[in-house]
């Protein structure tokens, strides 16, 4: 991977972040032919850019920089600094930045602000209760029938907010640790009992300027932590794309139905949504349904979706920023598919040992259609060319290929040539896309098989 062509002309750009997300966006911004600066980055981004020791909530130090090296656009990655108002700031001081503002953030920042939006605009999601004690929730629960329901803390909590409960028993359990548990005193400020839904998840995520939506192909990210969804659930240990649940048909649907009534909802209640809209979604019996809002690129989604980007995402962003999405030409994406799989270091998803040299990123470097992108890496201080694993999620492996699973096959071949002491990955990623297919084709070719041949035109 090269630094960018620092032409005169090349947009400067500042990513804020640190993870395999902001690693995929500094990449192909570079790639663009940006000048990609990075606050703080990782081991990664330090090839493609410049990272600045800045942390992505220093509001202060950020504008700064923009200043200091003359920034044309600013790209916030994760939701804390969203939720925590630096679009607002950056807007204020004049600069141009990509994302939402603090209130519309609030659609990831409060659940309860997410249903309200669309309960209020007819949105498919699942029913629910609110309550703002723990002692109403738990007697809602005594009181009702004992069905399976999920609970939700408002606020952000990292993804560890949300319990998926079989039935009263687990529910209440949950009640009680949201109630024991110092880190959610200010997130569970709200609780959500939820229906339980049933269904395949999907995410599908949209780029928009507020009246103009941009949708990108659908994906399947892996939340919990083992193969065959067992075990905690984490950040996302792989995702694959496209989702092939979502046919034309269904995203279109999912357009009409849930994003777009979403924008509109959003600008009605003056708290317009620029940036990024992720929906998480449930493909129920009844039809899609969204479990949540992000209002920024997933990840390890980001990664997946911008292997296959063949247009320019500087000029996507820089078009959502001045708000003429409507003026520019669909993006371009490569035809086949890509799988990206996280590997994590030993612990992970819970405290994790750091600063084992990994080995083995040249070789992974010389693949074509690999990229590794960096999660959680540092460069060692004695030898800055050995990179250091420094936390849980430590490299998204990328890959690209015709078909899914020639992408799967040359991930995990990318996945083989790295390793470091403890590094683990789930190696079933994109399996479920892939037997998907296979079931979709075995039904087409038995409707084939058994097809009666229509009537000729005319006959009675
Ligand atoms: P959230 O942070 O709201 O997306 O929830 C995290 C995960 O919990 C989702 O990815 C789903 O797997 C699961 N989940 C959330 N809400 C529901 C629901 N109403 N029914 C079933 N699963 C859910
Ligand atoms: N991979 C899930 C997320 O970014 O929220």
């Amino acid at each position: 991977m090269q630094k960018a062509n620092q032409m005169h002309t090349s947009k400067r750009i500042l990513v804020v972040g640190s993870g395999g997300r902001e690693h995929a966006l500094a990449w192909k911004l570079a790639k663009d032919g940006a000048d990609v600066f990075v606050a703080p980055g990782n081991a990664g981004t330090a090839r493609q850019a410049t990272n600045l020791p800045i942390n992505a909530s220093d509001t202060n130090a950020i504008l700064a920089a923009v200043t200091e090296h003359n920034i044309d656009l600013v790209v916030v990655g994760p939701e804390a600094p969203l939720v925590g108002g630096l679009v607002d700031a950056l807007t204020a001081a004049g600069i141009r930045a990509f994302g939402p503002t603090a209130q519309a953030a609030q659609l990831e920042g409060s659940k309860i602000f997410c249903k309200d939006v669309l309960h209020t605009n007819d949105i498919p999601t699942a029913t629910y209760r609110q309550f703002r004690s723990f002692e109403q929730a738990r007697q809602f629960l005594e009181d009702r029938e004992d069905e399976p329901v999920v609970i939700k803390a408002d606020g952000l909590a990292a993804g560890k907010g949300v319990f998926v409960c079989g039935g009263r028993d687990e529910a209440i359990a949950a009640v009680e640790q949201l109630r024991c548990d110092p880190q959610f005193q200010t997130a569970a400020s709200g609780i959500l009992i939820e229906e339980r839904l049933d269904g395949v998840e999907v995410s599908v995520i949209a780029i928009t300027d507020g009246r103009t939506i941009v949708t990108l192909p659908p994906l399947q990210d892996h939340k919990a932590a083992h193969d065959g969804d067992q075990g905690p659930n984490t950040g996302g240990m792989g995702a694959f794309c496209p989702a092939p649940f979502v046919d034309d048909a269904l995203l279109a649907e999912i357009e009409e139905r849930i994003l777009v009534p979403t924008i509109h909802g959003m600008r009605r209640r003056r708290t317009p949504f620029h940036g990024v809209l992720y929906a998480g979604l449930m493909l129920t019996a009844q039809g899609p349904k969204v479990l949540e809002y992000n209002v920024r690129f997933g990840d390890p989604e980001c990664q997946a979706l911008l292997v296959r980007l063949e247009s320019s995402l500087v000029e996507l962003l820089d078009a959502a920023v001045d708000c003429r999405l409507e003026t520019l030409a669909p993006p371009r994406w490569n035809d086949g598919a890509s799988v990206t799989v996280v590997m994590a270091s030993e612990g992970y998803p819970g405290p994790v040992a750091k600063g084992q040299p990994i080995r083995g990123l040249e070789q992974v470097a010389a693949l074509d259609d690999v990229a590794v992108f960096h999660a959680a890496t540092t460069p060692a201080s004695d030898s800055p060319d050995t990179v250091l694993a420094s936390g849980g999620r430590v490299l998204a492996v990328t890959a690209t290929g015709q078909s899914l699973a020639r992408a799967k096959q040359r991930a995990y071949e990318g996945v083989k040539e790295i390793r470091w002491q403890g590094a683990w990955c789930r190696k079933d990623i994109a399996d479920k896309g892939l037997r998907h297919q296979r079931e979709l084709a075995a039904s087409e070719a038995s409707s084939a098989a058994t097809g009666m041949p229509l009537p000729a035109e005319g006959t009675p």
